[in-house]
Protein backbone atom coordinates (compact mmCIF):
# COMPACT_ATOMS: atom_id res chain seq x y z
CA UNK A 1 0.00 0.00 0.00
CA UNK A 2 1.26 3.49 -0.85
CA UNK A 3 1.64 6.49 1.61
CA UNK A 4 -1.46 8.75 0.51
CA UNK A 5 -2.14 12.14 0.36
CA UNK A 6 -5.88 13.01 0.03
CA UNK A 7 -6.72 16.66 -2.14
CA UNK A 8 -9.72 18.62 -1.13
CA UNK A 9 -10.77 20.61 -4.37
CA UNK A 10 -13.02 23.79 -3.87
CA UNK A 11 -13.35 24.14 -7.54
CA UNK A 12 -9.91 26.21 -8.35
CA UNK A 13 -8.20 26.33 -11.39
CA UNK A 14 -4.89 24.74 -10.20
CA UNK A 15 -7.17 21.28 -8.55
CA UNK A 16 -5.30 18.98 -10.91
CA UNK A 17 -1.88 20.71 -11.02
CA UNK A 18 -1.39 20.48 -7.15
CA UNK A 19 -2.08 16.31 -6.92
CA UNK A 20 0.36 16.56 -10.21
CA UNK A 21 3.15 18.28 -7.98
CA UNK A 22 2.20 15.81 -5.13
CA UNK A 23 3.14 12.76 -7.12
CA UNK A 24 6.27 14.46 -9.00
CA UNK A 25 7.21 14.67 -5.01
CA UNK A 26 7.17 10.87 -4.70
CA UNK A 27 3.54 10.49 -3.09
CA UNK A 28 0.78 8.77 -4.28
CA UNK A 29 -2.39 10.88 -4.04
CA UNK A 30 -6.43 11.40 -5.04
CA UNK A 31 -8.25 14.39 -5.60
CA UNK A 32 -11.86 13.95 -4.03
CA UNK A 33 -14.99 16.86 -3.82
CA UNK A 34 -14.62 18.88 -0.36
CA UNK A 35 -17.82 17.93 0.54
CA UNK A 36 -16.57 14.08 0.66
CA UNK A 37 -17.55 12.36 4.20
CA UNK A 38 -15.35 12.03 6.43
CA UNK A 39 -15.52 8.36 6.40
CA UNK A 40 -14.43 8.57 3.13
CA UNK A 41 -11.45 10.13 3.85
CA UNK A 42 -10.48 8.24 7.05
CA UNK A 43 -10.58 5.07 5.39
CA UNK A 44 -8.10 6.06 3.00
CA UNK A 45 -5.61 6.62 6.13
CA UNK A 46 -3.85 10.01 4.68
CA UNK A 47 -0.43 11.10 5.56
CA UNK A 48 -1.91 14.44 4.58
CA UNK A 49 -4.84 16.77 3.57
CA UNK A 50 -4.37 19.87 0.77
CA UNK A 51 -7.20 22.22 0.50
CA UNK A 52 -7.00 23.88 -3.27
CA UNK A 53 -8.04 27.27 -4.06
CA UNK A 54 -11.94 28.11 -5.38
CA UNK A 55 -13.20 30.86 -7.28
CA UNK A 56 -15.54 31.93 -4.40
CA UNK A 57 -15.65 34.22 -1.31
CA UNK A 58 -15.68 32.48 1.98
CA UNK A 59 -18.62 34.42 3.14
CA UNK A 60 -20.90 33.55 0.48
CA UNK A 61 -23.54 31.56 1.73
CA UNK A 62 -23.11 29.13 -1.64
CA UNK A 63 -19.55 29.40 -1.29
CA UNK A 64 -18.00 25.88 -0.30
CA UNK A 65 -17.20 24.84 3.01
CA UNK A 66 -15.79 21.77 4.25
CA UNK A 67 -17.04 19.46 7.67
CA UNK A 68 -14.60 21.33 10.32
CA UNK A 69 -13.96 17.72 11.92
CA UNK A 70 -11.08 17.71 9.13
CA UNK A 71 -9.38 19.69 11.23
CA UNK A 72 -9.56 17.12 14.49
CA UNK A 73 -8.38 13.59 12.36
CA UNK A 74 -4.76 14.50 13.68
CA UNK A 75 -3.62 14.62 9.99
CA UNK A 76 -1.38 17.47 8.70
CA UNK A 77 -3.71 20.20 6.25
CA UNK A 78 -2.11 22.53 4.37
CA UNK A 79 -4.72 25.27 2.79
CA UNK A 80 -3.92 26.80 -0.33
CA UNK A 81 -5.44 30.28 -1.51
CA UNK A 82 -9.42 29.59 -1.13
CA UNK A 83 -7.77 26.87 1.42
CA UNK A 84 -5.99 29.03 3.83
CA UNK A 85 -9.51 31.03 3.75
CA UNK A 86 -11.51 27.76 4.89
CA UNK A 87 -9.18 26.79 7.31
CA UNK A 88 -9.01 30.38 9.23
CA UNK A 89 -12.97 30.61 8.79
CA UNK A 90 -13.48 27.69 10.35
CA UNK A 91 -11.10 27.91 13.18
CA UNK A 92 -12.57 30.77 14.28
CA UNK A 93 -10.21 33.28 12.12
CA UNK A 94 -11.39 36.64 10.29
CA UNK A 95 -11.39 36.77 6.67
CA UNK A 96 -11.55 40.53 4.89
CA UNK A 97 -12.62 41.21 1.75
CA UNK A 98 -10.83 44.55 0.39
CA UNK A 99 -11.72 46.49 -2.81
CA UNK A 100 -8.57 45.59 -4.82
CA UNK A 101 -7.26 42.35 -5.28
CA UNK A 102 -3.13 40.96 -5.27
CA UNK A 103 -2.78 39.51 -8.79
CA UNK A 104 0.66 37.54 -10.19
CA UNK A 105 4.25 37.87 -9.00
CA UNK A 106 4.70 39.21 -6.04
CA UNK A 107 7.93 40.03 -2.80
CA UNK A 108 7.08 38.13 -0.26
CA UNK A 109 9.04 37.35 2.77
CA UNK A 110 9.33 34.22 5.20
CA UNK A 111 10.08 33.06 8.19
CA UNK A 112 12.40 30.37 7.48
CA UNK A 113 11.98 28.58 11.04
CA UNK A 114 8.73 27.77 9.14
CA UNK A 115 9.00 23.73 8.40
CA UNK A 116 7.36 25.11 4.93
CA UNK A 117 9.82 27.25 4.37
CA UNK A 118 12.85 25.42 5.40
CA UNK A 119 15.91 26.23 2.48
CA UNK A 120 13.90 28.95 1.21
CA UNK A 121 15.37 32.11 0.62
CA UNK A 122 14.05 35.01 3.34
CA UNK A 123 12.36 36.75 0.39
CA UNK A 124 11.70 35.71 -2.96
CA UNK A 125 8.55 36.18 -5.53
CA UNK A 126 5.62 34.26 -4.91
CA UNK A 127 2.16 33.91 -7.22
CA UNK A 128 -1.02 35.72 -5.85
CA UNK A 129 -3.99 35.27 -7.58
CA UNK A 130 -6.86 36.87 -4.72
CA UNK A 131 -9.34 39.40 -3.41
CA UNK A 132 -9.91 38.17 0.00
CA UNK A 133 -6.90 36.91 2.90
CA UNK A 134 -7.22 36.07 6.41
CA UNK A 135 -7.12 39.53 8.18
CA UNK A 136 -7.12 37.63 12.18
CA UNK A 137 -5.65 34.13 12.41
CA UNK A 138 -7.43 31.74 14.85
CA UNK A 139 -6.15 31.02 17.79
CA UNK A 140 -2.92 29.02 18.16
CA UNK A 141 -1.68 29.66 14.42
CA UNK A 142 0.92 32.53 13.68
CA UNK A 143 1.86 34.30 10.79
CA UNK A 144 5.01 32.53 8.68
CA UNK A 145 4.85 34.87 5.38
CA UNK A 146 3.78 38.60 4.18
CA UNK A 147 3.85 40.79 1.54
CA UNK A 148 3.60 44.43 1.26
CA UNK A 149 -0.20 43.74 0.86
CA UNK A 150 -0.87 40.91 2.52
CA UNK A 151 -0.82 40.72 5.96
CA UNK A 152 -1.47 36.53 6.27
CA UNK A 153 0.49 35.01 3.48
CA UNK A 154 1.31 32.27 4.86
CA UNK A 155 0.06 30.97 8.78
CA UNK A 156 1.10 27.92 10.77
CA UNK A 157 -0.37 25.57 14.05
CA UNK A 158 2.78 23.81 14.40
CA UNK A 159 1.27 21.57 17.77
CA UNK A 160 -1.78 20.85 14.96
CA UNK A 161 0.13 20.77 12.13
CA UNK A 162 -2.04 22.69 10.44
CA UNK A 163 -0.70 25.33 7.90
CA UNK A 164 -1.41 27.91 5.07
CA UNK A 165 -0.73 29.53 2.16
CA UNK A 166 -2.42 32.39 0.30
CA UNK A 167 -0.17 32.09 -2.80
CA UNK A 168 0.25 29.14 -4.66
CA UNK A 169 2.78 27.13 -4.44
CA UNK A 170 2.04 24.62 -7.19
CA UNK A 171 2.85 26.97 -10.13
CA UNK A 172 5.94 27.77 -11.63
CA UNK A 173 5.81 31.39 -11.17
CA UNK A 174 5.95 30.85 -7.48
CA UNK A 175 9.87 30.65 -6.94
CA UNK A 176 10.75 27.62 -4.55
CA UNK A 177 7.34 26.43 -4.50
CA UNK A 178 7.83 22.62 -5.31
CA UNK A 179 10.40 23.01 -2.15
CA UNK A 180 7.44 24.03 -0.24
CA UNK A 181 5.17 21.38 -1.32
CA UNK A 182 8.09 18.66 -0.39
CA UNK A 183 8.94 20.29 2.88
CA UNK A 184 4.97 19.94 3.69
CA UNK A 185 4.77 16.27 2.58
CA UNK A 186 8.28 15.01 3.96
CA UNK A 187 8.97 16.96 7.03
CA UNK A 188 4.89 17.63 8.32
CA UNK A 189 3.51 14.40 6.68
CA UNK A 190 6.33 12.18 6.92
CA UNK A 191 6.33 11.11 3.22
CA UNK A 192 8.49 8.19 2.47
CA UNK A 193 8.58 8.71 -1.29
CA UNK A 194 7.01 5.65 -2.19
CA UNK A 195 5.05 6.42 -5.51
CA UNK A 196 7.38 5.71 -8.24
CA UNK A 197 6.70 3.92 -11.82
CA UNK A 198 8.90 1.32 -10.87
CA UNK A 199 6.40 0.51 -7.89
CA UNK A 200 3.38 1.09 -9.40
CA UNK A 201 4.20 -1.13 -12.42
CA UNK A 202 5.13 -3.89 -10.10
CA UNK A 203 2.16 -3.34 -7.92
CA UNK A 204 -0.13 -3.02 -10.92
CA UNK A 205 0.77 -6.47 -12.51
CA UNK A 206 0.50 -8.15 -9.22
CA UNK A 207 -2.81 -6.81 -8.95
CA UNK A 208 -4.05 -7.54 -12.61
CA UNK A 209 -3.07 -10.64 -11.92
CA UNK A 210 -5.00 -11.61 -9.40
CA UNK A 211 -7.82 -9.78 -10.91
CA UNK A 212 -7.81 -11.50 -14.27
CA UNK A 213 -6.90 -15.28 -12.80
CA UNK A 214 -6.76 -17.11 -15.94
CA UNK A 215 -9.59 -15.07 -17.80
CA UNK A 216 -9.06 -13.35 -21.29
CA UNK A 217 -9.01 -9.79 -21.96
CA UNK A 218 -9.48 -7.82 -24.79
CA UNK A 219 -8.37 -4.19 -25.52
CA UNK A 220 -8.69 -1.87 -28.63
CA UNK A 221 -5.22 -0.67 -29.40
CA UNK A 222 -5.24 2.83 -31.22
CA UNK A 223 -1.55 3.49 -31.45
CA UNK A 224 -2.14 6.38 -28.86
CA UNK A 225 -0.33 6.72 -26.15
CA UNK A 226 -2.94 5.34 -23.34
CA UNK A 227 -3.63 2.29 -25.41
CA UNK A 228 -0.16 1.71 -26.06
CA UNK A 229 0.79 1.71 -21.95
CA UNK A 230 -2.30 -0.57 -20.92
CA UNK A 231 -1.52 -2.95 -24.14
CA UNK A 232 2.21 -3.27 -22.59
CA UNK A 233 0.94 -3.34 -18.64
CA UNK A 234 -1.41 -6.21 -19.26
CA UNK A 235 0.73 -7.83 -21.28
CA UNK A 236 3.55 -7.92 -18.85
CA UNK A 237 0.95 -9.05 -16.54
CA UNK A 238 -1.22 -12.01 -18.25
CA UNK A 239 0.96 -12.20 -21.69
CA UNK A 240 -0.94 -14.42 -24.41
CA UNK A 241 -4.80 -14.28 -22.09
CA UNK A 242 -4.26 -10.30 -23.98
CA UNK A 243 -5.35 -9.90 -27.48
CA UNK A 244 -5.33 -6.29 -28.75
CA UNK A 245 -6.54 -5.75 -31.89
CA UNK A 246 -5.65 -2.90 -33.76
CA UNK A 247 -8.28 -1.25 -36.77
CA UNK A 248 -6.16 0.02 -39.34
CA UNK A 249 -8.80 2.20 -40.94
CA UNK A 250 -6.72 3.41 -43.64
CA UNK A 251 -6.53 7.06 -42.22
CA UNK A 252 -3.76 6.67 -39.92
CA UNK A 253 -0.71 9.15 -40.39
CA UNK A 254 2.50 8.06 -42.61
CA UNK A 255 3.82 4.50 -41.35
CA UNK A 256 1.60 4.38 -38.48
CA UNK A 257 0.28 1.12 -38.88
CA UNK A 258 3.66 -0.76 -39.35
CA UNK A 259 5.12 1.22 -36.21
CA UNK A 260 2.55 0.20 -33.95
CA UNK A 261 2.97 -3.31 -34.97
CA UNK A 262 6.59 -3.34 -34.56
CA UNK A 263 5.91 -2.30 -31.17
CA UNK A 264 3.87 -5.01 -30.09
CA UNK A 265 5.26 -7.69 -32.23
CA UNK A 266 7.87 -8.87 -29.94
CA UNK A 267 5.37 -9.26 -27.12
CA UNK A 268 3.71 -11.98 -25.18
CA UNK A 269 0.49 -11.24 -26.31
CA UNK A 270 -2.47 -11.63 -29.37
CA UNK A 271 -1.93 -8.87 -31.95
CA UNK A 272 -4.88 -8.55 -34.42
CA UNK A 273 -4.41 -6.50 -37.34
CA UNK A 274 -7.29 -5.40 -39.30
CA UNK A 275 -6.68 -3.96 -42.36
CA UNK A 276 -9.82 -2.25 -43.59
CA UNK A 277 -8.82 0.69 -45.49
CA UNK A 278 -11.08 -0.53 -48.10
CA UNK A 279 -13.99 -0.98 -46.32
CA UNK A 280 -13.68 2.84 -44.81
CA UNK A 281 -13.15 4.41 -47.83
CA UNK A 282 -15.71 2.90 -49.25
CA UNK A 283 -18.37 3.79 -46.56
CA UNK A 284 -16.75 7.59 -46.82
CA UNK A 285 -17.01 7.84 -50.04
CA UNK A 286 -18.80 11.25 -51.41
CA UNK A 287 -19.28 12.29 -47.88
CA UNK A 288 -18.26 15.94 -46.95
CA UNK A 289 -19.90 16.70 -44.02
CA UNK A 290 -17.57 16.43 -40.73
CA UNK A 291 -20.08 15.11 -38.26
CA UNK A 292 -21.40 13.03 -40.47
CA UNK A 293 -17.70 11.21 -41.21
CA UNK A 294 -17.09 10.59 -37.61
CA UNK A 295 -20.36 8.53 -37.09
CA UNK A 296 -19.58 6.92 -40.11
CA UNK A 297 -16.06 6.26 -38.88
CA UNK A 298 -17.70 5.46 -35.55
CA UNK A 299 -19.70 2.91 -36.55
CA UNK A 300 -18.21 1.30 -39.08
CA UNK A 301 -14.95 0.93 -36.12
CA UNK A 302 -17.48 -1.16 -33.76
CA UNK A 303 -18.66 -3.10 -37.00
CA UNK A 304 -14.84 -4.27 -37.70
CA UNK A 305 -14.34 -4.64 -33.53
CA UNK A 306 -16.81 -6.29 -33.25
CA UNK A 307 -16.56 -9.10 -36.24
CA UNK A 308 -13.19 -9.54 -34.61
CA UNK A 309 -14.22 -10.13 -30.97
CA UNK A 310 -16.34 -12.61 -32.09
CA UNK A 311 -14.38 -14.76 -33.70
CA UNK A 312 -12.26 -14.82 -30.09
CA UNK A 313 -15.25 -15.82 -28.42
CA UNK A 314 -16.69 -14.61 -25.04
CA UNK A 315 -14.04 -12.91 -23.14
CA UNK A 316 -13.76 -12.00 -19.23
CA UNK A 317 -12.43 -8.36 -19.47
CA UNK A 318 -12.74 -5.10 -21.83
CA UNK A 319 -9.50 -2.96 -21.08
CA UNK A 320 -9.66 0.24 -21.61
CA UNK A 321 -7.15 3.19 -21.30
CA UNK A 322 -8.93 5.88 -19.37
CA UNK A 323 -6.31 8.33 -17.34
CA UNK A 324 -6.99 9.45 -13.79
CA UNK A 325 -8.15 12.97 -15.10
CA UNK A 326 -10.92 11.23 -16.41
CA UNK A 327 -12.55 9.64 -13.25
CA UNK A 328 -11.32 12.80 -11.06
CA UNK A 329 -15.23 13.97 -9.73
CA UNK A 330 -15.20 17.64 -9.55
CA UNK A 331 -15.45 19.33 -6.47
CA UNK A 332 -18.08 22.59 -7.34
CA UNK A 333 -21.65 22.34 -9.06
CA UNK A 334 -24.88 20.95 -7.83
CA UNK A 335 -24.01 17.20 -7.86
CA UNK A 336 -20.64 15.68 -8.11
CA UNK A 337 -19.80 15.19 -12.14
CA UNK A 338 -18.25 12.02 -12.88
CA UNK A 339 -16.88 12.25 -16.80
CA UNK A 340 -16.85 8.76 -17.99
CA UNK A 341 -14.63 7.89 -21.17
CA UNK A 342 -14.54 5.52 -23.17
CA UNK A 343 -11.80 5.75 -25.57
CA UNK A 344 -14.22 4.01 -28.63
CA UNK A 345 -17.76 5.12 -28.09
CA UNK A 346 -20.32 2.44 -27.49
CA UNK A 347 -17.68 -0.16 -27.47
CA UNK A 348 -19.35 -2.41 -24.42
CA UNK A 349 -22.38 -2.61 -25.66
CA UNK A 350 -21.38 -5.01 -28.62
CA UNK A 351 -18.72 -7.24 -27.14
CA UNK A 352 -19.57 -9.77 -25.13
CA UNK A 353 -17.38 -9.61 -22.08
CA UNK A 354 -18.24 -9.85 -18.24
CA UNK A 355 -16.55 -6.66 -16.70
CA UNK A 356 -13.96 -3.49 -17.61
CA UNK A 357 -10.62 -3.65 -16.50
CA UNK A 358 -8.92 -0.27 -16.42
CA UNK A 359 -5.40 -0.46 -15.59
CA UNK A 360 -4.34 3.29 -16.00
CA UNK A 361 -6.90 4.54 -14.29
CA UNK A 362 -4.76 5.97 -11.15
CA UNK A 363 -2.68 7.99 -13.69
CA UNK A 364 -1.97 11.44 -15.48
CA UNK A 365 -0.97 11.66 -18.84
CA UNK A 366 2.82 12.39 -17.59
CA UNK A 367 2.88 8.91 -15.92
CA UNK A 368 1.49 7.09 -18.58
CA UNK A 369 4.07 7.79 -20.32
CA UNK A 370 6.81 7.64 -17.24
CA UNK A 371 5.12 4.29 -17.24
CA UNK A 372 5.24 3.49 -20.95
CA UNK A 373 8.96 4.10 -20.98
CA UNK A 374 9.63 2.12 -17.72
CA UNK A 375 7.57 -1.07 -19.52
CA UNK A 376 10.27 -0.72 -22.80
CA UNK A 377 7.83 0.88 -25.15
CA UNK A 378 9.63 3.10 -27.77
CA UNK A 379 10.09 7.06 -27.66
CA UNK A 380 8.24 7.56 -30.23
CA UNK A 381 4.88 6.00 -28.90
CA UNK A 382 5.83 7.15 -25.44
CA UNK A 383 6.05 10.65 -26.45
CA UNK A 384 3.29 10.53 -29.53
CA UNK A 385 1.39 13.41 -29.72
CA UNK A 386 -2.64 13.39 -29.39
CA UNK A 387 -4.25 11.90 -32.81
CA UNK A 388 -8.36 12.20 -33.07
CA UNK A 389 -10.14 8.95 -33.23
CA UNK A 390 -11.81 9.44 -37.02
CA UNK A 391 -7.72 10.42 -37.94
CA UNK A 392 -7.02 12.13 -41.20
CA UNK A 393 -10.33 12.13 -42.58
CA UNK A 394 -11.46 14.84 -40.29
CA UNK A 395 -7.80 16.83 -41.72
CA UNK A 396 -8.84 16.44 -45.59
CA UNK A 397 -11.30 19.03 -45.44
CA UNK A 398 -14.44 17.77 -47.57
CA UNK A 399 -14.62 15.13 -49.24
CA UNK A 400 -12.45 12.13 -49.19
CA UNK A 401 -10.20 9.94 -51.43
CA UNK A 402 -6.87 7.80 -51.25
CA UNK A 403 -4.99 9.95 -53.32
CA UNK A 404 -5.64 12.98 -51.18
CA UNK A 405 -4.98 11.09 -47.90
CA UNK A 406 -1.75 10.23 -49.53
CA UNK A 407 -0.58 13.69 -50.47
CA UNK A 408 -1.25 14.50 -46.66
CA UNK A 409 -0.36 12.12 -45.42
CA UNK A 410 3.63 12.87 -47.31
CA UNK A 411 3.28 16.52 -46.81
CA UNK A 412 2.24 16.12 -42.44
CA UNK A 413 5.25 13.15 -42.43
CA UNK A 414 7.73 16.32 -43.25
CA UNK A 415 5.74 18.76 -41.23
CA UNK A 416 6.35 16.53 -38.25
CA UNK A 417 9.60 15.24 -38.92
CA UNK A 418 10.98 19.14 -39.28
CA UNK A 419 9.62 19.67 -36.27
CA UNK A 420 11.22 16.95 -34.26
CA UNK A 421 14.57 18.02 -36.08
CA UNK A 422 13.88 21.84 -34.31
CA UNK A 423 13.64 20.38 -31.13
CA UNK A 424 10.04 21.72 -30.94
CA UNK A 425 8.34 18.38 -30.69
CA UNK A 426 7.45 18.81 -27.14
CA UNK A 427 6.94 21.98 -26.36
CA UNK A 428 4.60 22.00 -29.13
CA UNK A 429 1.42 20.01 -28.21
CA UNK A 430 0.07 19.25 -31.06
CA UNK A 431 1.23 19.83 -34.69
CA UNK A 432 -0.06 18.45 -37.82
CA UNK A 433 -0.81 19.43 -41.76
CA UNK A 434 -4.86 19.73 -43.02
CA UNK A 435 -5.51 19.56 -47.06
CA UNK A 436 -7.65 22.35 -47.61
CA UNK A 437 -9.49 21.10 -50.26
CA UNK A 438 -9.20 24.34 -51.87
CA UNK A 439 -7.03 24.92 -55.02
CA UNK A 440 -5.75 28.35 -56.33
CA UNK A 441 -2.72 29.28 -58.55
CA UNK A 442 0.88 29.11 -58.99
CA UNK A 443 3.68 29.06 -61.14
CA UNK A 444 6.36 26.12 -60.88
CA UNK A 445 9.13 26.48 -63.24
CA UNK A 446 7.96 27.88 -66.26
CA UNK A 447 4.49 26.36 -66.33
CA UNK A 448 0.71 27.37 -64.36
CA UNK A 449 -0.22 25.37 -61.67
CA UNK A 450 -3.44 24.62 -59.87
CA UNK A 451 -3.40 22.29 -56.76
CA UNK A 452 -3.99 22.25 -53.46
CA UNK A 453 -3.48 24.75 -50.23
CA UNK A 454 -2.24 22.80 -47.68
CA UNK A 455 -2.70 24.60 -44.03
CA UNK A 456 0.07 23.73 -41.28
CA UNK A 457 -1.26 23.82 -37.47
CA UNK A 458 0.54 24.13 -34.32
CA UNK A 459 -0.80 24.78 -31.01
CA UNK A 460 0.64 25.09 -27.34
CA UNK A 461 -2.05 23.86 -24.83
CA UNK A 462 -1.80 22.24 -20.99
CA UNK A 463 -5.93 20.85 -21.42
CA UNK A 464 -6.78 20.76 -25.62
CA UNK A 465 -10.27 22.98 -24.52
CA UNK A 466 -8.40 26.18 -24.93
CA UNK A 467 -5.09 26.77 -27.15
CA UNK A 468 -2.72 29.35 -28.36
CA UNK A 469 -1.12 29.23 -31.95
CA UNK A 470 2.24 27.85 -31.70
CA UNK A 471 5.18 30.75 -32.36
CA UNK A 472 7.40 28.45 -34.66
CA UNK A 473 9.83 30.53 -35.85
CA UNK A 474 9.95 31.94 -39.65
CA UNK A 475 12.71 30.24 -40.64
CA UNK A 476 11.53 26.73 -39.59
CA UNK A 477 7.95 27.38 -41.47
CA UNK A 478 10.39 28.22 -44.33
CA UNK A 479 12.42 25.45 -44.68
CA UNK A 480 9.45 23.04 -43.92
CA UNK A 481 7.17 25.36 -46.53
CA UNK A 482 10.22 24.54 -49.05
CA UNK A 483 10.36 20.70 -48.35
CA UNK A 484 6.79 19.76 -48.59
CA UNK A 485 6.56 22.03 -52.06
CA UNK A 486 9.66 20.26 -53.58
CA UNK A 487 8.90 16.97 -52.58
CA UNK A 488 4.94 16.30 -52.38
CA UNK A 489 3.41 16.54 -55.60
CA UNK A 490 -0.50 18.15 -55.69
CA UNK A 491 0.63 21.06 -53.02
CA UNK A 492 1.33 24.05 -54.18
CA UNK A 493 0.84 27.07 -51.64
CA UNK A 494 1.32 27.01 -47.63
CA UNK A 495 -0.18 28.67 -45.07
CA UNK A 496 -0.16 28.57 -41.58
CA UNK A 497 -3.02 28.56 -39.21
CA UNK A 498 -2.34 31.92 -36.27
CA UNK A 499 -6.00 31.36 -34.94
CA UNK A 500 -6.08 30.46 -31.08
CA UNK A 501 -9.12 28.42 -29.86
CA UNK A 502 -11.65 29.81 -29.09
CA UNK A 503 -12.66 31.23 -31.43
CA UNK A 504 -11.29 28.57 -33.62
CA UNK A 505 -10.94 24.67 -32.64
CA UNK A 506 -7.47 23.08 -32.77
CA UNK A 507 -8.57 20.77 -36.13
CA UNK A 508 -9.92 22.32 -38.57
CA UNK A 509 -13.34 19.73 -38.75
P1 LIG B 1 -10.79 20.47 -31.14
O1 LIG B 1 -10.68 20.38 -32.62
O2 LIG B 1 -12.15 20.18 -30.63
O3 LIG B 1 -9.84 19.33 -30.58
O4 LIG B 1 -10.25 21.78 -30.60
C1 LIG B 1 -9.47 19.16 -29.23
C2 LIG B 1 -8.68 17.88 -29.13
O5 LIG B 1 -9.50 16.75 -29.41
C3 LIG B 1 -9.04 16.06 -30.55
N1 LIG B 1 -10.21 15.68 -31.35
C4 LIG B 1 -10.72 14.44 -31.39
N2 LIG B 1 -10.34 13.29 -30.79
N3 LIG B 1 -12.13 12.15 -31.82
C5 LIG B 1 -11.03 12.16 -31.03
O6 LIG B 1 -10.67 11.08 -30.51
C6 LIG B 1 -12.59 13.25 -32.47
O7 LIG B 1 -13.57 13.21 -33.20
C7 LIG B 1 -11.84 14.46 -32.23
N4 LIG B 1 -11.97 15.75 -32.67
C8 LIG B 1 -10.97 16.47 -32.13
C9 LIG B 1 -8.11 17.02 -31.28
O8 LIG B 1 -7.12 16.34 -32.04
C10 LIG B 1 -7.52 17.81 -30.13
O9 LIG B 1 -6.46 17.11 -29.51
Amino acid sequence: MNQMVVILDFGGQYNQLIARRVRECGVYCEVMPYNVPMERITEKNPIGIIFTGGPNSIYLESSPKCDPAVFELGVPVLGICYGIQTMAYLLGGHVTSPDSREYGKTDTYYDTTCPLFRGVPAQAISWMSHTDYVDTIPAGFRVTAHTNTCPTAAMENAEKRLYGLQFHPEVLHTQHGSEMLHNFLYEVCGAKGDWTMGNYAETAIRSLREKIGGGKVLLALSGGVDSSVAAALLSRAVGSQLTCIFVNHGLMRKNEGDEVEAAFGGRELNFVRVNAEERFLKKLAGVSEPEHKRKIIGEEFIRVFEEEAKKIGTVDFLAQGTIYPDVIESGTGDAAVIKSHHNVGGLPDYVDFKEIVEPLRLLFKDEVRRLGLELGLPEYLVWRQPFPGPGLAIRVIGEITKEKLDTLRDADAIFREEIARAGLDRSVNQYFAVLTSMRSVGVMGDGRTYDYTLALRGVTTTDFMTADWARIPYDVLEHISNRIINEVRGINRIVYDITSKPPATIEWE
